[in-house]
């Protein structure tokens, strides 16, 4: 037996023993994907967070994606296995910030990425993912909206609404790297490849771009698109899941640097050390977690 089949038969075992399921984001390493009860995106994980039977959910992902699992599921035990994994967009907005621009536009409503700390989405008016941020606003009753902290999915949405749209001006590091000569050459490389990109690219990039997509978008339009070749604008951790559904099909990663660190800090080890410990557990205190639950609940009840 291997070592990744020893660890996972461990996994396994244990998951059983906790009555655990375990939950990746499509951005995590191909061994923790084979580990998962659930691979998604940000949206369908929280859902799944949301509805579980299970005791303790292992979060593999980032640290305000396990958070947002424990503010749904307050009743369970929810486990980040690497305490580290953070999201540097995420700490590009801080409640204090958020408090003075909310002084200054005071009729906008506060419209927060999901890619954000507990403490700011108690201070926001409803949530979004990358999957439903363009009808989540369309929903609103009010003509004017603050989208936090991701200025790329912010002008995405702008583009895609009557709203006026402020934008904060936050960034995910992996995907603002992206430029549109990355898109050049991958098309010049691959002529007849479809280019499908992640909302959180720049603007340019996805105006260069065929399609944008959350993760959980690319996969569907992967599977029922009739290109065979494809150019994928995210992070790299997708093009696993794309390759296993798509045996008949091309995918090339849009430019090199499309790694986010952060994703790949767990680890299956870690994913053992989680389930045997009970560590690390990521808890919300209910003074965030009720108004924070609001945002999301609000959230999921549009899309
Ligand atoms: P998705 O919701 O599309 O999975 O994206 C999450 C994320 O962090 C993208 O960088
Ligand atoms: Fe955050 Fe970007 Fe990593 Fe997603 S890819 S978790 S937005 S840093």
């Amino acid at each position: 037996m291997s070592e990744k089949e020893a660890l996972l038969q461990k996994v396994k075992e244990l998951k059983k023993d906790r009555n655990a399921i375990i939950l990746a984001h499509n951005y995590q390493i191909d061994e923790v994907q084979d580990a998962a009860d659930y691979i998604g995106d940000s949206f369908g994980l929280s859902r799944i967070a949301a509805d579980t039977v299970a005791d303790v959910i292992v979060f593999c992902g980032v640290h305000f994606m396990a958070e947002g699992a424990a503010i749904l599921a307050p009743d369970k035990i929810v486990l980040l296995p690497e305490i580290l994994a953070g999201c540097p967009m995420a700490d590009m907005v801080t409640v204090e910030a958020l408090r003075e621009k909310k002084k200054r536009h005071p009729n906008a409503t506060v419209v927060t990425y999901v890619n954000s700390s507990a403490a700011v989405k108690a201070e926001s008016d409803i949530c979004v993912t990358s999957s439903n941020a363009v009808n989540v606003v369309n929903s609103l009753d009010t003509e004017e909206v603050l989208f936090v902290p991701d200025m790329n999915l912010g002008d995405f949405v702008a583009a895609r609404t009557d709203k006026r749209v402020i934008l904060w001006d936050g960034y995910c590091r992996t995907h603002h790297r992206v430029n549109v000569a990355d898109v050049a050459s991958a098309r010049k490389a691959h002529p007849d490849a479809v280019v499908v990109v992640h909302p959180e690219c720049r603007p340019e990039v996805v105006k260069a771009a065929d399609h944008a997509f959350s993760t959980g978008g690319i996969l569907k339009f992967a599977r029922e698109t009739e290109y065979n070749k494809l150019i994928i604008g995210t992070e790299m951790g997708l093009i696993y899941r794309l390759r296993q559904e798509n045996p008949g099909k091309e995918f090339y990663l849009l430019a090199q640097g499309l790694v986010c660190p952060n994703m790949k800090y767990t680890t299956l080890a870690k994913v053992v050390k989680a389930l045997e410990t009970l560590e690390t557990r990521i808890t919300v205190p209910a003074s965030v977690s009720e108004p924070a639950r609001r945002a999301l609940e609000l959230m999921l009840a549009v899309a």
